[in-house]
């Protein structure tokens, strides 16, 4: 009998290697990896990468497949069309990532009428997660972390503050749940100013702020660029001389920019749920992974851990459902999801499909020589309270 050359092939092939049969797990990770919001995707890669050097990236006997889709954004509509081709032609079996509340915000109904799980790795406004039962987030929300600030800041005597935030959603949460917790608490928002999103001129809005004389500024800009921006007029207007303090959402303070805002930053009280210095056995394994695979990413950054824990989350569920991910049981394991990130103890929970998380309040310092969010007071267990 004569087998053709082919057949033989195929049959050692399928001998040799029986797990081959099964079919990857295909994520599609949508985020800007171009243009000024460039590190918003390359730290959530950066994250998925960490993750799969500590645990290995198949599970179930199931590989994880990560197709990788650059928004160039802030941009909705390259977001929403990318989203589309990942479920219509590439099968993709979960959504993730989503730096900008815009770009998530256009990317939901895609994951509703796909039934697409849709981790988000970083959009942050509180109403991300009510625009698709299928979506589950392991980022923060606005609200969650700014109202922490505002309590921490009225315990420490800051009595008067201005507020300062980006002109969209992200922004009005985040001033919105300051000046309640902060009303609550017995302090003063003197006035209120909002930037636009894209290439705000910081300079007049800061003299505004020096005039009005408040103890304090609280601000929120998304994190990059604007920061070094917002600090450079910051110090060049004198405000720091004039004894008016910054606190500000850990988005100013991000990691990834953190040194190269310069000594001006020193001392800047910040809330957040994630910081490189946090000291836990969990995320020291993190810093190393992270080390060993991002070469050219010197820390992660609250994007950087919403990558990992995302990539935890999606793991956990193939580990449950193995061959077939079944989008409604996907979502009944992500809404029960307890994890110990790198972060600290994080869940989902079940009723909004959002995050609860400690939100740390830290405080800007040097340690040999290289600037650290270095953590020294707390607020366990905080849920979004914009919903
Ligand atoms: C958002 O658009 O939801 C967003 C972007 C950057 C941040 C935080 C929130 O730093």
């Amino acid at each position: 009998m004569i087998i053709p050359r082919k057949a033989l092939a195929a049959l050692a092939a399928a001998l040799a290697i029986p797990a081959a049969a099964a079919e990857p797990v295909r994520v599609g990770l949508v985020a800007p990896f171009s243009g000024t919001a460039a590190d918003y995707g390359r730290q959530m890669e950066g994250g998925i990468k960490a993750y799969f050097k500590l645990h290995g990236d198949t599970f179930a006997g199931r590989k994880i497949e990560i197709l990788v889709r650059d928004t160039t954004g802030p941009n909705p509509e390259i977001a929403k069309r990318l989203a589309q081709e990942l479920v219509t032609r590439d099968k993709v079996d979960f959504l993730a990532g989503f730096g900008f509340t815009p770009e998530a915000l256009a990317a939901a109904p895609v994951a509703t009428e796909a039934k697409k799980p849709m981790i988000v790795m970083n959009a942050a406004s509180s109403v991300v997660t009510t625009r698709s039962p299928y979506i589950a987030r392991f980022s923060m929300a606005l609200p969650q972390v700014s109202a922490p600030m505002a309590t921490w800041a009225a315990r420490n005597g800051i009595r008067k503050v201005y507020t300062l935030v980006a002109d969209y959603a992200p922004g009005i949460d985040s001033e919105t749940a300051f000046k309640a917790a902060f009303t609550v608490a017995g302090g003063e928002v003197v006035d209120s100013v909002r930037v636009p999103l894209r290439n705000p001129e910081f300079a007049p809005f800061v003299q505004r702020i020096k005039d009005a004389r408040p103890e304090a500024v609280f601000m929120f800009v998304p994190a990059g660029e604007q920061s070094i921006a917002f600090m450079k007029a910051f110090e060049e207007r004198g405000l720091a001389k004039a004894g008016i303090q910054v606190i500000a959402t850990g988005d100013l303070t991000d990691d990834q920019v953190l040194n190269a805002m310069g000594d001006p930053v020193l001392g800047v009280i910040t809330s957040h749920h994630y910081s490189a210095a946090h000291d836990s056995p969990e995320n020291k394994a993190f810093l190393q992974a992270w080390a060993e695979v991002n070469k050219d990413l010197k820390r992660p950054n609250f994007m950087g851990v919403g990558g990992y824990d995302g990539m935890a989350a999606i793991a956990e569920v193939v580990k449950k459902l193995g061959d077939n991910i079944d989008p409604d049981k996907a979502m009944e394991i992500l809404k029960n999801l307890k994890l110990a990130s790198p972060r600290g103890p994080i869940a989902i929970d079940p009723a909004t499909r959002d995050i609860v998380q400690t939100v740390y309040i830290r405080k800007v310092e040097k340690i040999d020589g290289i600037l650290y969010n270095v953590e020294f007071d707390k607020f366990p267990d905080v849920r979004d309270p914009g919903k």
